[in-house]
């Protein structure tokens, strides 16, 4: 897959090209991986600057040298590993169609939001992507990004007045609220944002639309487990492959809105 210029076009699945360009910096001990879409790549980078570091920040940049969904972002435009996990959902769910209305809340740094914009056809006018983040996010051709907190008066009224027809037919959440380290602290945050973008989701959807949201192992909670079950034909948790298996991340999808 060709690489996207300035991150502008977005989609595509996981790339099955070789990689494994040596960077300044890096070491690499031959060991071969496959990556995502079974690519094959060169494994194990260490890090020769690992003295500068402190242990955590050592563990993370070891993990992002040896994870081939960060080589295949890089390799192919994406401004996330993250834009992996919506396109594997997508290609098993197939949530986004052309001429879909996408909300993609929390979307910074953009990678969910490039592939909903291939995906709607959105560059070509077909689809929408309306993007909101709190944290500002570089422009990206056929979405529009709001730079606000979600959950801020009047938020959720400006991303429905940009919403062609006032109305949704997907709304996903991404959003995470920067972690604390205190597990339960981060589980509530996190869950309150999804909670947030399930009522929100109830509010703008199109009958028939679908909502995915982050949310943690140990499953969505009781409530909004409740309004999703009520409000949609279907609910399911879902782990992509691209979701790292040593987090407690997961994603819940409701399909088939039945309509406020
Ligand atoms: C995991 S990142 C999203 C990655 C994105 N899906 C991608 O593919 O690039 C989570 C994002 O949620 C955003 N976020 C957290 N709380 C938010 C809030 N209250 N309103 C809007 N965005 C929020 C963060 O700023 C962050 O950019």
């Amino acid at each position: 897959m060709s690489k996207r210029a300035g991150g502008s076009k977005g989609g595509g699945k996981s790339g099955s090209q070789k990689s494994g360009s040596k960077k300044s910096g890096q070491k690499t001990s031959g060991q071969k991986t496959t990556g995502p879409g079974g690519g094959d790549r060169q494994m194990h980078v260490r890090l020769k600057t690992a003295r500068r570091h402190t242990a955590s920040s050592q563990r993370w940049l070891q993990r992002q040298l040896n994870d081939p969904y960060v080589a295949a972002a890089k390799r192919e435009g994406f401004r996330s590993r993250a834009a992996y996990k919506l396109a594997e959902i997508d290609d098993k769910h197939r949530l986004l169609k052309p001429g879909s209305r996408v909300v993609d809340l929390g979307a910074a740094p953009g990678g969910w939001s490039q592939i909903a914009a291939e995906r709607t056809q959105a560059v070509a006018g077909k689809g929408q992507v309306v993007a909101i983040d709190i944290n500002p996010m570089e422009p990206l051709h056929g979405v529009e990004v709001v730079h606000l907190d979600f959950t801020a008066e009047g938020a959720e009224d400006r991303l429905k007045a940009l919403l062609r027809g006032g109305g949704a037919d997907v709304v996903l959440s991404d959003m995470a609220a920067p972690t604390t380290g205190h597990t339960r602290t981060d589980h509530i945050r996190i869950m309150a944002l999804a909670e947030a973008a399930a009522y929100f989701a109830c509010d703008v959807l199109a009958p028939g639309g679908a909502f995915l949201s982050k949310v943690l192992q140990g499953g969505t909670e009781r409530e909004l487990l409740d309004l999703l079950k009520r409000s949609f034909a279907t609910v399911r948790h879902l782990k992509p492959p691209a979701s790292r298996s040593d987090s407690a991340e997961l994603y819940v999808l409701a399909t088939g809105f039945r309509g406020k």
